[in-house]
Formats: C-alpha cells, sequence, structure tokens
C-alpha cells in the first residue's frame, strides 16, 4: 500500500514503546487501534497517553481540540480480530524471537495482504522475524526512540527480502509521523544500538576499572561532548536487562570480543538493579516503578 493510503495503523504491544507509538501515530491524524492481549496493560496506556497529551496543552504546545481528537482516534482493543481493518500494523511486544515470530504468524493471517508488518525490535534480526510470515517482502524493522513522542529518528531496518516498496511506505509513515527516517542493514544492532551500546558498554568498563566516578563519567559526556544525558544515566534509562541483551546479540553476532558485555552489567542485572524501572541502576530513583 502507499503511505497516502494509509488511515489505520495497528500498534501490537501497549508497553513504553506501543503507547508512545500510538500516541505520535494519533497526534499525526491516523486512526490507531492499540491491541494487547492485557486489559490491565491497555487501560495503563490510555492513561499514559492522556497525561501525555494532557501535559501538552497545560504547557500550550497542543491546542484542547488537537488533544481531544488525538485521544478519540485510539481504540484500544484487547482482541486481535479488528487488526483486520488495519492499513499498516507496528509490533511492539517484548524482544524476544520466540514472541515475535508467534506475534508475526498470526498477524500474517488476522491482516489483509498488501498490509506492511513492521517490528519495532531494537535488535532482533528482521529477516528471521520476516520469516514467520508469507510476506517477507512486506516485513519491515521501524525503531522508535525512547521516549517516542520527543525522539526524531526513526531506524528503517531492510530485512533480506524487503522490499524496495515497503520501504518507501514506512519512510513515509514515518516522515508523516514527524519522524526523520534513516535506513539500516539488517546486521547485529542495526546502525543505532551498534555504535550506542559499545559506548555505554565502555562506560560502564570505565567505572568498573576505576577510571572514573559515575557522576564524572557522566558528566564527561554530558558537557564535554554535549549528550543530553551521560551514558550511565541513559543505560539506567534504556533498562540495563536490555543494554545486556542487545550487547550478548552484538557479541554472538560479530563473534568480536570488543562487544562483550562489562561484568558489572552482567552482576547489576543479576541483582535485579534494572535502572529506572526497578528504582535503581547506577542511580537511586527510589522504590517507585517509573516509566519516564
Ligand atoms: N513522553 C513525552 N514527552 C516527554 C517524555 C516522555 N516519556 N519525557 C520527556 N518528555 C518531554 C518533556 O515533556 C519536555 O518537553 P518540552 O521541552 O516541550 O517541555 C522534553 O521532553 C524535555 O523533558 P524534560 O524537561 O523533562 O527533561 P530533559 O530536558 O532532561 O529531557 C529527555 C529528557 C528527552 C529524555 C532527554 O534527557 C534526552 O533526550 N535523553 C536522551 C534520550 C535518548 O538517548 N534516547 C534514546 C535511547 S536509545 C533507544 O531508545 C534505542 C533502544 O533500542 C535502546
Amino acid at each position: 500500500m502507499e503511505q497516502s493510503s494509509l488511515k489505520t495503523i495497528g500498534v501490537v504491544g501497549s508497553g513504553q514503546m506501543g503507547r508512545g507509538i500510538a500516541q505520535v501515530a494519533a497526534q499525526g491524524g491516523l486512526s490507531v487501534l492499540l491491541h494487547d492481549q492485557d486489559a490491565a496493560a491497555l487501560q495503563a496506556a490510555a492513561a499514559f497517553i492522556e497525561s501525555s497529551l494532557k501535559r501538552q496543552v497545560e504547557k500550550g504546545a497542543l491546542p484542547e481540540a488537537a488533544r481531544a481528537a488525538a485521544i478519540a482516534r485510539i481504540r484500544p482493543i484487547a482482541e486481535s480480530g479488528p487488526l483486520a481493518d488495519a492499513d499498516f500494523v507496528i509490533e511492539a511486544v517484548s524482544e524476544s524471537l520466540a514472541v515475535k515470530a508467534r506475534v508475526f504468524a498470526a498477524l500474517d493471517g488476522a491482516c489483509r495482504p498488501e498490509v506492511i508488518l513492521a517490528s519495532n525490535t531494537s535488535s532482533l534480526p528482521i529477516t528471521k522475524i520476516a520469516s514467520a510470515t508469507r510476506r517477507p517482502d512486506r516485513v519491515v524493522g521501524m525503531h522508535f526512540m525512547n521516549p517516542v513522542p520527543v525522539m526524531e529518528l526513526v531506524e528503517i531496518v531492510a530485512g533480506q527480502a524487503t522490499s524496495a516498496a515497503t520501504l518507501e511506505t514506512t519512510r513515509g509513515l514515518a516522515k508523516s509521523l514527524g519522524k526523520t527516517p534513516v535506513v539500516a542493514q539488517d546486521y547485529p544492532g542495526f546502525i543505532s544500538n551498534r555504535i550506542l551500546m559499545p559506548m555505554i558498554n565502555e562506560a560502564i568498563y570505565a567505572l568498573y576499572e576505576g577510571a572514573g566516578r559515575r557522576d564524572d563519567i557522566d558528566t564527561v559526556m554530558r558537557l564535554g561532548m554535549r549528550h543530553p544525558m551521560g551514558p550511565l544515566a541513559l543505560a539506567d534509562f534504556i533498562g540495563l536487562d536490555t543494554c545486556l541483551a542487545i550487547l550478548e546479540i552484538l557479541h554472538d553476532g560479530f563473534g568480536d570480543p570488543k562487544y562483550r558485555p562489562c561484568p558489572l552489567l552482567r552482576r547489576m542485572v543479576d541483582a535485579g538493579h534494572l535502572g529506572k524501572k526497578s528504582g535503581r541502576g547506577f542511580y537511586d530513583y527510589g522504590s517507585r516503578d517509573s516509566s519516564r
């Protein structure tokens, strides 16, 4: 399908990324079918989007009518049946190849044959995900950055079989959502995490080996390189378990020791110190679970 004929977007998975994608799509004027089997997660996502849009209205960044219209365009669905009406689907379920393969096989059966199925995976191979479907030419990576409403980039990942027409439609969709698309090939970590994760891992090694203290490592990158967050704070923000999983994929995929995860990162994940979401990582966030 051409990008201009996309009216209804299916978003599968209503976690941190899925809800952000749903919000941005609704603000971009698209009807959104936000699907999650977990009704409580769906409710939490709807509440999060409402409060996020309300904050924008309070700041004067969004007219009240636009907020109400965006909310009205999002239909939370606990059943997958209505996804038959979607013109394009973006999957944002958990980062497990087995789970994604199952979801894509189901979407392949539920969605019209011409519909593109995109995965928001941060590092799993699009080519493998596509092989769970009978439409590998219409499967693509659409990697949004966190927080989705704020970050301008969408990394579009071309699998082995992804067609040029699929890439074009997906680029057009990203642009229509106000994002800047780049195309990456389907190799471990794509472009973004191939560069970001070794930097984060090196910062953790610097801490582990005593090259600097936590705050000094982060200050170097914030003030010296103008990164909005230091790498240790960013690792906490992303989730240390996620960072470790992506580093393992780089390490296994390239077989190069330069990607070996720092033992300190592994130890923190073993301890359940996963960063902001668990209340504790390199920094302390109190015991409260936080999605921001
Ligand atoms: N949802 C919506 N809006 C949000 C938000 C969220 N979760 N978090 C922050 N914002 C908005 C705020 O409302 C504010 O908007 P305004 O400028 O219109 O008032 C703006 O973002 C700035 O927020 P704050 O003032 O609260 O805080 P900061 O200025 O410290 O910015 C940040 C927060 C945007 C998160 C900034 O620190 C940042 O850009 N950090 C780097 C984030 C980053 O690198 N993300 C990529 C992670 S890697 C990834 O996602 C890939 C994966 O595969 C690992």
